[in-house]
């Protein structure tokens, strides 16, 4: 059985004493999980703030990027050996803003990937379509090219390990949410190409609100959950949610 997982990913939001009080109310309210995984992928800086906090729980953390590169003048750059000494569980790789923003093309996130993988961590996958792709009817195909990328320089085995995060570009930060079934449907293309175990996680606008018909799916596994993140409140019934306690 495929165990949930819900990842906060933080973006580029945050400072000491804020997030201190959001992982002071989030551990609080469920910090003696059961059923469900749940991961915070938060700025390099505050790795060590997150890892001192979250030491002793069962909630992990992880790192929203990495260098492809092993260590080496590499400016500018952290690279997955850095990120496993602080205790990274997962690696955000091939988010859509990285591939958008910062023109990260299919390969270079394939070996984003093998880099997170090398390094006994595991990475989260992200994959979706722009709204232009989807209404064009592309959405299949789009993800399933994001896909392939990976599978050429990665083992299909590494999806043991690996998680995987469809997340349509028009739902993420816009308040419009995929549709279960229109998740459904991309998690179930998605799941033919990968294992039976494989945890596929939905992403893009989930709120408290909507999470549970979400999670309700057969194949959504858990949530790659942004702005809702920020707020403990939100973030913690996104993990009741998953838990089937919403
Ligand atoms: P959102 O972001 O929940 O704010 O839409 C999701 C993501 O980008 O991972």
């Amino acid at each position: 059985m495929r165990g949930r997982l819900v990842a906060g990913n933080w973006k580029m939001h945050g400072n000491r004493v804020a997030n201190r009080a959001l992982l002071d109310a989030v551990v609080a309210e469920i910090g003696g999980l059961e059923g469900v995984e749940c991961a915070l992928c938060v700025p390099y800086p505050y790795l060590g703030q997150v890892a001192e906090r979250l030491a002793d729980t069962p909630l992990a953390w992880g790192a929203q990027n990495l260098s492809e590169h092993a260590p080496g003048a590499f400016t500018g750059e952290v690279s997955a050996a850095m990120l496993a000494e602080f205790g990274c569980r997962y690696v955000i790789v091939g988010h859509s803003e990285r591939r958008q923003l910062f023109a990260e093309t299919d390969r270079l996130v394939a070996a984003k990937f093998a880099a997170v993988l090398g390094h006994g961590m595991r990475p989260i996958l992200c994959l979706g379509e722009t709204l232009e792709e989807r209404d064009a009817g592309r959405t299949d195909q789009v993800v399933e090219r994001q896909l392939q990328a990976v599978l050429n320089s990665n083992e299909k085995d590494s999806f043991k390990q690996a998680v995987v995060a469809y997340e349509p570009v028009w739902a993420i930060g816009t308040g419009r949410t995929a549709s279960p079934r229109q998740a459904q449907a991309v998690h179930a293309f998605l799941r033919q190409k990968l294992l039976p175990e494989t945890r596929i996680l939905y992403g893009g606008s989930v709120k408290a609100a909507n999470a549970t018909e979400i999670f309700a799916m057969p194949d959504v596994d858990g949530g790659l959950i942004g702005g809702a993140s920020l707020v403990a409140g939100e973030f913690t019934a996104i993990v009741r949610a998953a838990q089937g306690k919403g």
